[in-house]
């Protein structure tokens, strides 16, 4: 088993993540992370050797093989170029970044310099969204006729609720759907093997304003602030979208998403019907697959790896019973992507890469010209 350096950029909700699930690999060394303060004492209490405050010295210093990007989008794009214009390979967090012309020049970097790029849709790496993968490519749902779903979170809810991804300068012209809307297509078109070519979406800001925190706060981390730590200021990025999507082979899509659905922590749904049958998956009960069926009775998939698809099987590390969530989405898809970069191996492969990336910012930027304009916009190329 090859063993590669690796380092990170951003140690916040998702950079702990990406640690341990690395960890979890056992041929991955972590041999340094950057923060932009404190960076040592981050590095200690993560248990690693050394922390930068500037990932350009941590990179010429360190010569990683890997590079993971957890930082917020606005310096995806950066990193990732200084990263790859040194050969080292990219696991970048989604999305791939803050703009379509960002995302178009990475990609093309990747593809013209063959370097091994990742980024991280991690909910194509549950094991039952794998399954209806496998279930749709062998014909079992006939021709899909539509793609339902959506993904639902409460963690801005509230006015004091704040993060970077609520400034447009940081996180991107779109907020929810490029947050986690972007999660909600990747998977439909993952599992379905199908390419969106236009939407119709509508967006929502339910509070104009929010009382941004005097002092930074890290995402999730539900800290209590007083009245006089925050500070008044406009919103004009969505907290809800609608989208309705055309498919090439004439499917129709919708998705709901919003980060304001009091209760809805972080729940994602696909819902698939076929001329033959139909499928659903919701990861609040990840472990299951629903089968749908007009002329026999309604099945559910569980999640065991002796009774799914070779290509779930790539996904489960635990038998039957022994439930897998979240932070294993992390662990399998990096395995899949080192397998890659181990490899030097830039085909495609399960996981997202830059051309993957730039797709979805393709259609992110359609999702917002269609907001704005109110009609149908075609999904650029990608
Ligand atoms: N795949 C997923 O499930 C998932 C989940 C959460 C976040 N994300 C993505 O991960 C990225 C980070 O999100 P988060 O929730 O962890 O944010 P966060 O605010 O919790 O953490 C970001 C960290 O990056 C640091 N940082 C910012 N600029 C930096 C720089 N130039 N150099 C070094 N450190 C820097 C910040 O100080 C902060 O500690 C975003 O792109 C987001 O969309 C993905």
């Amino acid at each position: 088993m090859d063993r590669l350096r690796t380092c990170i950029v951003g140690i916040g909700f998702v950079g702990a993540a990406h640690i341990e699930a690395l960890r979890r690999l056992g041929n991955v060394e972590i041999c340094a992370v950057c923060t932009r303060e404190n960076a040592q004492q981050t590095a200690d209490a993560y248990g690693v050797m050394r922390g930068y405050e500037d990932f350009r010295q941590m990179l010429d210093e360190e010569k990683p093989d890997v590079v993971h990007i957890c930082t917020p989008n606005d310096s995806h794009y950066e990193i990732a170029m200084y990263a790859m214009q040194r050969g080292i390979a990219v696991v970048c967090e989604k999305p791939l970044s803050r703009t379509l012309e960002e995302a178009r020049a990475l990609a093309h970097y990747a593809k013209t310099h063959n370097i091994v790029t990742a980024v991280n849709f991690n909910c194509r790496f549950y094991p039952q969204i794998l399954e209806a993968k496998s279930l749709v490519e062998s014909g079992a749902l006939g021709n899909i006729r539509t793609i339902s779903g959506g993904y639902l979170q409460d963690w801005l809810f509230q006015e004091t609720d704040y993060s970077w991804r609520l400034e447009p300068e940081v996180s991107g012209e779109s907020r929810a759907f490029a947050d986690i809307g972007s999660h909600w297509i990747d998977i439909a078109e993952t599992v379905t093997g199908l390419r969106a070519t236009e939407v119709f979406a509508d967006f929502e800001t339910f509070l104009p304003s929010r009382k941004k925190p005097l002092k930074p706060v890290a995402s999730f981390s539900g800290v209590a602030l007083k009245q006089e730590d925050y500070q008044e200021i406009p919103i004009t990025t969505e907290d809800y979208c609608t989208a309705l999507f055309r498919f090439e082979n004439g499917a129709i899509g919708n998705c709901t998403v919003s980060q304001m659905h009091a209760g809805r922590k972080n729940q994602i749904q696909l819902s698939l019907s076929g001329s033959k049958s139909s499928l659903f998956w919701d990861s609040d009960n990840s472990n299951e697959l629903w089968l749908g069926y007009r002329e026999q009775f309604n099945q559910t998939a569980i999640k065991d790896p002796t009774l799914l698809s070779p290509l779930a099987r790539t996904a489960i590390a635990y038998p039957g019973g022994h439930v897998e969530g979240y932070p294993d989405t992390f662990k399998q898809a990096f395995r899949a992507m080192y397998g890659a970069i181990a490899a030097k191996d830039t085909s495609k492969h399960v996981f997202a890469d830059f051309s993957d990336g730039y797709r979805k910012m393709a259609i992110v930027d359609a999702v917002v010209k269609s907001a704005k304009s109110g009609g149908w916009v075609k999904i650029e190329e990608a």
